[in-house]
């Protein structure tokens, strides 16, 4: 691994080993390990868009790897006065940067920017547009296999805005690879994908039908900034017909996990008492964000390491 742009495409092994170096992570008592394989190195995030928990967490888990981390402020950057993106990213590597942890509104962005770069910088997509969130993804894979054991017997719905999110996509993907037994997406035809014949999922717009027996349950929030008005469903009609309660999710299984990326919207995708009671994972699941974005670095930083040993001998 060295760029880590999509759970698209990825083995099963190398899933699995980053799975693997997250929970090497974890310290078994909800603390989280250091570990300095990154010192020396330079660490920065470009969030061209908000986020709360994939910045903080790639901050703290880069500290914890011993890197130096800077946050760009893009909205104060030279951008402003006419400097491109490519300009930039060439003025922050000969600041010496190694990991450019990147978000952006646009889709394929990540891949955009892995275009540009030097051949010694890594880049990591912390989402784009309505394309890829892939550590969000292992996060939520790292929380299902530490919560429910194996995928090959699991059945998972994706419940919501699944067309214009970015975080379904990669994990649609990431549960394939990982052998899930089903994986289902509900919601309302207007947010359904349109290609879930090629993603290989059951579809359902009845909540219920699609909740029966599920192992977990996964609610997305509605994402506005990425839908066309037309398409947008009123906050209490969208909860009357798919938000996640618990009386809805009796038909599930008894054990069913429930899971939210974040942030969440009370009481429009989710019911304020589920995402606070004792099924939720939600706050588990940042946690374990951590552990899963210092997997990613350490391995994107090895991947880069053996690039380098191999153009030094050839
Ligand atoms: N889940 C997630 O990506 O949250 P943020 O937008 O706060 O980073």
């Amino acid at each position: 691994l060295k760029h880590f742009l999509s759970t698209e495409g990825l083995s099963r092994e190398i899933l699995t080993a980053i799975l693997d170096r997250a929970d090497s992570f974890l310290d078994g008592h909800g603390g989280i390990r250091n570990e300095p394989v990154l010192a020396g190195r330079t660490v920065m995030n470009l969030f061209f868009e908000a986020s709360t928990r994939t910045r903080t967490t790639f901050e703290v888990a880069a500290k914890r790897l011993s890197a130096d981390v800077l946050n760009i402020d893009i909205s104060k950057s030279s951008t402003s006065k006419g400097e491109t993106l490519r300009d930039m990213l060439w003025n922050l590597e000969a600041m010496t940067a190694d990991i450019f942890v990147v978000r952006h509104g646009l889709s394929g962005a990540a891949h955009f920017i892995a275009s540009q770069v030097t051949p010694r910088i890594a880049v990591i997509n912390a989402g784009d547009g309505r394309h890829a969130h892939p550590t969000q993804a292992m996060l939520d894979m790292l929380t299902i296999r530490r919560h429910a054991g194996d995928f090959t017997g699991l059945t998972v719905a994706i419940i919501g805005d699944i067309r214009h999110s970015r975080v379904a996509r990669s994990e649609i993907h990431a549960l394939q690879t990982l052998g899930a037994r089903e994986i289902r997406v509900i919601g309302p035809r207007t947010l359904l994908p349109r290609d879930f014949e090629e993603l290989g999922v059951q579809v359902f717009e009845d909540l219920s039908a699609g909740l029966k027996d599920v192992d977990v349950a996964i609610a997305l929030r509605i994402q506005n900034e990425r839908m066309e008005s037309a398409l947008l469903p009123g906050s209490s009609e969208f909860y009357s017909l798919y938000g996640l309660t618990r009386e809805r999710l009796k038909v599930a299984k008894p054990n069913v996990l429930v899971m939210h990326p974040g942030p969440i919207n009370r009481g429009v995708e989710i019911e304020s008492e589920l995402a606070d009671g004792p099924q939720s994972l939600i706050l588990k699941q940042v946690n374990y964000g951590i552990a899963v974005r210092m997997a990613v670095l350490a391995m994107s930083v090895a991947g880069q390491d053996a690039e380098r040993a191999q153009g030094a001998s050839t």
